[in-house]
């Protein structure tokens, strides 16, 4: 891997949520990454982000709503399904959840990609502010992102997006750094 003499942004990657554990980040620490999100490129200043700080006991309010989503997505759903969906929120002391609220009003000049991708790029703002505050981080979504009920508990409707769920908190020394490919391979010069 290419690493710039004092470059940190090339260190970054994602730490899964096995990787990580207490502490999780201080006020300070969330504060800096909600102010490096609302610095995320933002066509017309829609500002359709929406962020879901979540601790403590929040995530074990969190795993209920997955669980009941999961039940009304199947209602087979067995008992270990629905514990595994009650713990999953407990893997880190914290998630941001980051949701895209549409602006209908604004989607003929911004449209809902633009919206979407100004989400996205408020997530990885989050990613950037939490490496260089030492914490591990990664962006999960999965059917919870997309469950309409789920969506809901985040006050959106149908149309909005939870563009991830970032499960952040204090790498483990185990992780491996991965081996990234060459820009070159994607990218032509005109
Ligand atoms: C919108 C979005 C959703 C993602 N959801 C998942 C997910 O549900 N499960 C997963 O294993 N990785 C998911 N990923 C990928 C990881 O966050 C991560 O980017 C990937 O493991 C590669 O690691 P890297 O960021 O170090 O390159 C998602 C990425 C994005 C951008």
């Amino acid at each position: 891997m290419r690493k710039d003499k004092g470059s940190e942004l090339l260190n970054r990657q994602s730490i899964p949520p096995r990787l990580v554990g207490d502490p999780g980040p201080t006020d300070d620490d969330i504060n800096y990454m909600l102010d490096a999100a609302v610095r995320a490129p933002d066509h017309g200043a829609v500002r359709p982000w929406r962020f879901h700080v979540i601790q403590k006991q929040a995530l074990e309010r969190l795993g209920q709503v997955f669980a009941e989503a999961l039940q009304r997505r199947d209602k087979e759903a067995s008992n270990e399904a629905l514990e595994k969906e009650r713990k999953r929120p407990l893997r880190a002391p914290l998630i941001i959840t980051v949701c895209a609220k549409i602006d209908e009003e604004r989607t003929n000049k911004i449209p809902v990609v633009e919206q979407v991708v100004s989400a996205g790029t408020a997530c990885q703002n989050i990613l950037l502010a939490a490496h260089e505050r030492g914490y591990g981080a990664m962006m999960l979504t999965g059917a919870n992102a997309h469950d309409p009920y789920v969506k809901r508990a985040f006050g959106l409707n149908d149309r909005d997006e939870i563009v991830s769920f970032i499960y952040i908190g204090t790498p483990s020394s185990q992780y491996i750094e991965k081996e990234r490919p060459h820009a070159q391979e994607f990218t032509k010069y005109w």
